[in-house]
């Protein structure tokens, strides 16, 4: 599902990334830890397609996506990848209902379908009393739980998550961790997670551990 060759990534200077090689199959869990620098966050963004590598090609979902245009990769992202970040990052003046709605809006659909599509979506959660909320009207567990069925919207292959809990309580980050299994299991969902929860990390099918960009 994702397959990446020979990544290098500088920051003018700076080489932040030293050659990646990782493949990860379709409905997998991968966990990547290391320490703070190491390049976590850089490489996520590369697989997202948010950051283009120096060197190297990506491929996602049986598409080589090094080498698109900024509009290409910006339509591939939404369609086929979702993302979690260790702040939620909803927009504070949409409900929780409009915030999940919106990459169908993005993507330049908006029909009754998106709207029970979200509805469905934050029922799966666990959220359909929360519907009409604004983020600031939710917990931190509820906020993180929201973010994700926004990353589920469009249907996603692959969902790719920095520190999705690195801001809950132990019992709200069991919840989201649970959540990421249960639907790798139902959806068949390939997940990558940046971590620096152990037991998030234990749990994962294969741990990657990074260390001054490359993997060890
Ligand atoms: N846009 C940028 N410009 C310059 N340097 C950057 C940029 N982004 C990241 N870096 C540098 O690249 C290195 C790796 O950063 P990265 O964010 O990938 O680390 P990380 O492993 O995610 O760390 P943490 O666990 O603290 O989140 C750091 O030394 C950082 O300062
Ligand atoms: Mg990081």
């Amino acid at each position: 599902m994702i397959r990446v060759k020979n990544i290098r990534k500088s920051f003018g200077a700076l080489e932040v990334l030293k050659g990646i090689d990782i493949e990860v199959k379709k409905g997998e869990v991968v966990s990547i830890v290391g320490t703070s620098g190491a390049g976590k966050t850089t490489l996520l963004q590369i697989f997202g397609t948010l950051d283009v590598a120096s060197f190297g090609t990506l491929e996602i979902a049986d598409q080589t996506v090094s080498g698109l245009s900024r509009k290409a990769l910006a339509d591939f992202r939404n369609k086929h990848i979702g993302f979690v970040f260790q702040f939620h990052r909803l927009l504070p003046e949409f409900t929780a209902l409009e915030n999940v709605m919106m990459p169908a809006w993005i993507a330049g659909t908006n029909d009754e379908d998106v709207k029970s599509r979200g509805i469905q979506l934050l029922n799966d959660l666990g959220l359909a009393d929360r519907a009409t909320h604004l983020p600031s009207e939710l917990s931190g567990g509820e906020q993180q739980r929201v973010a994700v069925a926004r990353a589920l919207m469009n249907n996603p292959e692959v969902l790719l998550a920095d520190e999705p809990s690195g801001n809950l309580d132990s019992e709200n980050a069991a919840l989201l961790h649970d959540l990421f299994f249960d639907l790798r299991d139902r959806l068949g969902l390939t997940i990558v997670i940046v971590t620096h929860n152990e037991d998030l990390a234990a749990r994962a099918d294969r741990t990657l551990r990074m260390s001054d960009g490359v993997f060890v």
